[in-house]
C-alpha cells in the first residue's frame, strides 16, 4: 500500500531531452526517453502530490493526474520549470539538458553546396537550470534533486557534479549497455549533501523513483 506522504505537497519534475535547432529541419539532441522523469511523476502521484512534468520531446502517454507543460529547447525548459518552481516543494530534474546550442539559427534550412566543405557547428553554452534553481530556491526550503549520467569514477564525478551545482541530493548512473537511455531499467547511487549514498540495485525506473521520494520526503519534514 502506497503512503500518501505527498499529500499537500507540490513536485516538479523534468523529462526526456531538449533539442537544439539548426534550422527548422535539424537539432541536436539526445537519447533521453523521459522515462525516468515519467515514473517519478506517477510515483509522486501515486503518493498523494500534485505533480507538474515539464516534458521536453517525450513520446510517452501523459501520467494520469499530473500536469503536462510539453518544451523543447533548453531555453524552454528553464522558462517553464522557473515558472512552476515558485510554488513547488520539491524539484527535480530528471531531463536531459542540452548543455549547449547552436550560436545561430538558420531560417532556412541549410543547403549543400556541390564543391564546399560544410560550415562548421558554432555552440554557444545553454543556462545551467539545475545549478540557477539551487542557488536561487524560487521557494524556501524546497528540495533540489539533479541527475548525473557518467561513464566512468561514477562517484567521484558525482560528488564534484553535486557541489558545483548546489543540488540536496544527486541521482548518479552509470550509462551502460542495458540501463540509462531508452531502458525500462536503471541503476543508481543517491548521492546527498550530507554525505549520504544510497545504492540503487538495478531494477525498474519506479523503484528508483520511490527511493528518491523517500529522500526527498525525509528532507521535507
Ligand atoms: O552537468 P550535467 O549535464 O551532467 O548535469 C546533469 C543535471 O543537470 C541534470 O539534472 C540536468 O537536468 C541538469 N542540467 C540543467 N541545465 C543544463 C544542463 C544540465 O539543469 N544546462
Amino acid at each position: 500500500v502506497t503512503e500518501p506522504d505527498l499529500a499537500g505537497r507540490h513536485v516538479v519534475i523534468s523529462a526526456g531531452g531538449t533539442r537544439e535547432p539548426l534550422d527548422p529541419v535539424r537539432f541536436l539532441g539526445n537519447r533521453s526517453s523521459g522515462k525516468q522523469g515519467y515514473a517519478l511523476a506517477r510515483t509522486a502521484a501515486a503518493r498523494g502530490a500534485r505533480v507538474t512534468l515539464i516534458a521536453a520531446n517525450t513520446a510517452l502517454p501523459d501520467p494520469a493526474g499530473v500536469d503536462v507543460v510539453p518544451v523543447g529547447t533548453a531555453v524552454q525548459l528553464r522558462e517553464a520549470v522557473l515558472k512552476a518552481a515558485s510554488e513547488a516543494d520539491a524539484v527535480v530534474m530528471a531531463a536531459a539538458v542540452a548543455d549547449f546550442r547552436p550560436a545561430t539559427y538558420a531560417a532556412g534550412k541549410i543547403k549543400k553546396k556541390d564543391d564546399q566543405e560544410p560550415e562548421p557547428i558554432v555552440l554557444i553554452r545553454n543556462p545551467d537550470i539545475l545549478a540557477e534553481i539551487s542557488t536561487d530556491r524560487p521557494r524556501p526550503g524546497q528540495v533540489v534533486v539533479g541527475f548525473a549520467a557518467e561513464t566512468d569514477d561514477v562517484l567521484a564525478n558525482g560528488r564534484t557534479k553535486l557541489e558545483r551545482k548546489g543540488c540536496d541530493l544527486l541521482v548518479v548512473n552509470e550509462v551502460g549497455e542495458r540501463k540509462t537511455f531508452g531502458s525500462e531499467e536503471n541503476e543508481a547511487v543517491v548521492l546527498g549533501a550530507d554525505g549520504s549514498e544510497t545504492p540503487v540495485p538495478y531494477g525498474p525506473k519506479e523503484a528508483l523513483a520511490e527511493t528518491v521520494w523517500d529522500l526527498v520526503t525525509r528532507r521535507l519534514r
